[in-house]
């Protein structure tokens, strides 16, 4: 048991994350109108090599100019094994307004990844007298993403979110599927002839979880490329909120609605944790730390889960 306190994720929903090329400005409006919490206006690779330079006037222009309303306005820029991941930091950060709220760094394989784009991103803070500090989220996409996911976690005061890229994590460890997030048909487990699908990102995303949990980063699903399969996506999102991720990209604006179903407690869930916690006080004033609720025991752990729901019911009420 350690003594200390798990601390807390920044206080803000990121039940959706939407994601738009920076090189198709004209969808840029309609990201700013959607319902998603975070926006991820994208220089990496929704954009090819010979429309970078433009992406960036872009999203700079854009930043400026649109109103985003509340949302968490992030650019995903390019990864540290590109030529393009130090324009993208500079030009952004010397001429893009006060209204950029996050940097997405993909493919992070290590601390020191954080550490040298924090280096870069403080010196041109400074050099232009920004005061608002911008935050960072990351990708863990890769084998040495997920072998070094707790010091990752623990890379940077910046950092605030942190998500899976199942496309590329399959591609770094050799997966054999070009599936991005889901069902995968050749995973499962055969009892008397019929087949039981496993969930083959399970165990990376409990690893997620587990590294941002211990040191106060939000946790979060990335994409789920069938957009047609509504189902699917639900199905992935809600194993997902299960294991205690926060919310899910959207890869197409049709997904928002469904990450923000998913990641919102249900009225039924919260009135069911207000009751456990009510039931908990009463049991108190008994001098009980236990007790039954519809049939079931809970105890002061019950309230740490309970809890956990109301305070997200809470935070997305706030909104
Ligand atoms: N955000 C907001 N609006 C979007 C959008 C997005 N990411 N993608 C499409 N739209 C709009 C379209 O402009 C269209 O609007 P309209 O009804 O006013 O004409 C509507 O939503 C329906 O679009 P649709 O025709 O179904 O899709 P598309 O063929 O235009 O685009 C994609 C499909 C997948 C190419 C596009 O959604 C996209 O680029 N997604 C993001 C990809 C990305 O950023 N990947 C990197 C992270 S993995
Ligand atoms: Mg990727």
């Amino acid at each position: 048991m350690s003594f200390r306190i798990q601390p807390a994720p920044v206080a803000r929903p990121n039940r959706c994350q939407l994601f738009g090329p920076g090189s198709r400005p004209a969808i840029f409006e309609k990201m700013a109108a959607s319902a998603a919490d975070v926006i991820n206006l994208d220089l990496e690779d929704s954009v090819a090599p010979d429309d970078k330079a433009q992406a960036r006037k872009n999203i700079i222009e854009a930043i400026g100019d649109i109103d985003w309303g509340r949302k968490t306005l992030s650019v995903r820029i390019n990864g540290l094994d590109t030529p393009y991941w130090y324009r993208d930091v500079v030009d952004l950060l010397e001429n893009a307004s006060d209204r950029l709220d996050q940097i997405m760094i993909p493919k992070v394989g290590c601390a020191a990844d954080l550490y040298a784009v924090d280096a870069l991103v403080t010196a041109v803070e400074r050099a232009k007298g920004r005061t608002k500090p911008i935050s960072f989220e990351v990708i863990i996409e890769s084998a040495a993403g997920i072998a070094h996911v707790e010091e990752i976690a623990a890379a940077s005061p910046r950092l605030q979110a942190m998500s899976l890229g199942a496309a590329d994590f399959a591609a770094s460890m050799g997966m054999a599927t070009t599936g991005i997030g889901g069902t995968q048909e050749n995973y499962y487990m055969l009892r008397e002839g019929q087949k039981y699908w496993s969930d083959p990102w399970h165990w990376a995303q409990t690893a997620i979880v587990a590294a941002c949990r211990t040191h106060g980063i939000l946790p979060v699903d990335g994409p789920f490329g069938d957009f047609s399969d509504d189902e699917g996506f639900r199905a992935q999102a809600l194993r997902s909120a299960t294991l205690g991720m926060v919310g899910k990209w959207a890869i197409h604006p049709k997904q928002v609605a469904l990450a923000n179903e998913v990641f919102t407690p249900s009225d039924e869930a919260v009135a069911d944790a207000r009751a456990i916690l009510a039931a908990m006080e009463e049991a108190k004033k008994a001098g009980a730390g236990a007790t039954t609720y519809k049939g079931k025991l809970i105890d002061i752990a019950s309230m740490r889960q309970a809890e956990v729901i109301v305070r997200q019911a809470e935070l997305i009420a706030g909104q």
